[in-house]
């Protein structure tokens, strides 16, 4: 007798069904897909018990015919493909014509629908795989589908699922994702009886505000397209970030993917804006032509595989650049063209002559010489005052300005050292320093000691272990050790990463610190520059002021309604 024989068919089916529908939230995905296929405009989902004990699923739209139905439960049976190449540029979620035929195999299925196209409505009852009823009913227009006791007749599957609460809340986020693929679409949702969410349907913003309680003022928004691909960003600021990445969504020609390579790109890109502030809440939405792109990767249709990758992330880059451009320009809707500053600012002196003998504070002959580079500029600001030695209080028009001084003395020194990418002057030290090594400080030794030069130190190494500076910047002049040392224990990986964090380390030890006295013109100086530039975050991207606008505050304090 041979070892190998043939399954069956009703475990064939089973063992499929094991791949498409894992727990009820595939249901619901199926479903829901289902009904975006038919074209609904209304969606309601009603589910019991975490979706365990019924999960039903009403749409408005294009139904299905009597012939249809006797069919659609089977295996492969979908009216969506019907040849190999239509794999490769599909227009529609379903198109493996498992979906129905799955969960028929492991539930009590009954399906009611009404087809545009005739004048009385179908119903069919299956369970656990057998048509058990089929007749004509009273029904008005579109399907429901009705999906109970789901692994009922698979014990060991139903003992892999989680909570009630559990399985509620992977269902909540599953019906939140596919609001988002359709926000055009109204949606009415509810668990044992109680309506959770009711929407009429309307912008994608819209519903981001609605579904998870995002401001809209912090929300920013970019469409940004190349020859192959179309990205639209829906993303809140550095102010309204979260811990973790739950809240962004990413879709592809509106389906809603989880792709761990997208996913890992995106985040990366993402830092250089975000820094350590986290994640972003929203919408990564990429259009791109269905034949550039294979949805048939997975069984639930969450991965994907584009054709040309470098140019989604290279458009992804440009959008998230754009996107910020954007934010930093709202900042200052009342900004005028200032030419004679961009002018000074070309011809900033190059050379800076420190006088004999002169032991310059750090931060301050470094902002001496940026301040210079600001002669001319009007003001039409004034300085109020500053609070607690770490703000520095302005107001402009109708605006107060609240202004973190360490952040924006940090951000000058950062965009003045990014355009020089070298401190001007060294001063040789009379005997030189020794600094001895520590294991972190050697990893990356010379990509360090190229960019420590680049910007000034004069270093040799000495022995195997220790460094003898013989020349730093003149900023250095007080702290220079401590100032070295933790500079050289930055972790970096590659020459560019390095320059970068070198050039944000050494800009947040040049700048001054909260609870530094500022001088009057130091401020005026400091403010002059945020304004004329339009800057609005330090290179770690935390804000750098908070606006307060004369009609928020009256009506803080009931003064306007
Ligand atoms: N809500 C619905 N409205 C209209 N037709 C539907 C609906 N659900 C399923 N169908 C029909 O049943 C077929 C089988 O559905 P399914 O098993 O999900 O496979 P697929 O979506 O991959 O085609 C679909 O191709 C479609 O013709
Ligand atoms: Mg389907």
């Amino acid at each position: 007798m041979p070892k190998i024989s043939i399954l069956p068919e009703d475990l064939r089916g089973k063992i499929a069904a094991g791949e498409v529908i894992e727990r009820p939230a595939s249901v619901i995905k199926e479903l829901l897909e289902n009904a975006f296929d038919a074209k609904a405009s209304l969606i309601r989902v009603e589910l019991q018990k975490g979706g365990l004990s019924k999960i039903s699923v009403y749409d408005n739209g294009e139904g299905i015919t009597a012939e249809d139905l006797k069919l659609c439960y089977l295996p492969f049976a979908t009216s969506k493909i019907k040849k190999v190449e239509d794999l490769f540029n599909l227009k529609s979620y379903g198109f493996r014509g498992e979906a129905l035929s799955s969960i028929a195999q492991v539930s009590r299925l009954k399906i009611v629908s009404k087809s545009k196209e005739e004048d009385l409505a179908q119903e069919i009852y299956v369970e656990f795989g057998k048509e058990k009823i089929f007749k004509p009913t009273h029904f008005n227009e579109g399907t429901l589908v009705v999906v109970e006791d789901l692994f009922a007749n698979l014990p060991a599957r139903r003992a892999f699922l989680k909570s009630t609460k559990v399985e509620s809340s992977k269902n909540l986020e599953l019906i939140r994702i596919l609001m988002l693929t359709h926000p055009e679409v109204a949606f009415e949702v509810l668990m044992d009886g109680k309506r959770v969410y009711h929407w009429r349907g309307g912008s994608l913003k819209e519903l981001l505000i609605y579904l998870f309680d995002l401001k809209e003022k912090s929300l920013w928004e970019i469409t940004h397209e190349n020859s192959l691909y179309k990205v639209h960003l829906i993303l809140s600021g550095p102010e309204e970030t979260f811990s973790h990445s739950k809240n962004l969504f990413f879709m592809v020609n509106k389906r809603a993917i989880r792709d761990e390579k997208l996913n890992r790109v995106f985040f990366s890109l993402l830092k250089k804006f975000y820094g350590a502030l986290g994640f972003p809440g929203g919408i990564v939405h990429i259009e791109v032509l269905p034949s550039m792109v294979d949805f048939n990767v997975h069984p639930a249709k969450w991965e994907v595989r584009f054709r040309k990758e470098s140019e989604l992330y290279q458009c992804l880059e440009e959008a998230l650049g754009l996107l910020f451009e954007k934010r930093r320009k709202s900042f200052y809707p009342e900004k005028r063209s200032q030419p004679s500053d961009h002018r000074v600012r070309e011809d900033l002196p190059l050379e800076y002559k420190v006088s004999e003998g002169l032991s310059p504070t750090k931060g301050v002959v470094f902002e001496d010489r940026l301040r210079k580079t600001l002669l001319e500029v009007e003001e039409d600001f004034k300085i109020l005052g500053s609070f607690k030695e770490a703000y520095i209080l302005v107001e402009k028009e109708d605006n107060l300005f609240i202004v973190d001084h360490h952040a924006l003395s940090e951000r000058v020194c950062y965009d003045f050292l990014r355009k020089r990418a070298s401190l001007t002057m060294t001063q040789s030290l009379l005997i030189p320093m020794i600094i001895k090594l520590t294991p972190e400080m050697m990893e990356n030794l010379d990509a360090k000691l190229e960019i420590l030069t680049q910007v000034g130190f004069e270093l040799e190494p000495f022995g195997r272990e220790e460094l003898l500076v013989k020349g730093a910047p003149s900023e250095f002049a007080e702290d220079l050790k401590e100032a070295l040392e933790s500079l050289l224990m930055l972790p970096i990986f590659s020459k560019e990463e390095a320059k970068e964090a070198f050039i944000r380390e050494l800009a947040c030890l040049l700048a001054r610190k909260k609870g530094n006295v500022l001088s009057e013109e130091e401020k005026r100086f400091l403010i002059k520059k945020m304004f004329s530039e339009s800057l609005d975050s330090c290179p770690h991207g935390r804000p750098l002021f908070i606006r307060i606008t004369l009609m928020e505050l009256e009506k803080k304090l009931k003064r306007i309604l």
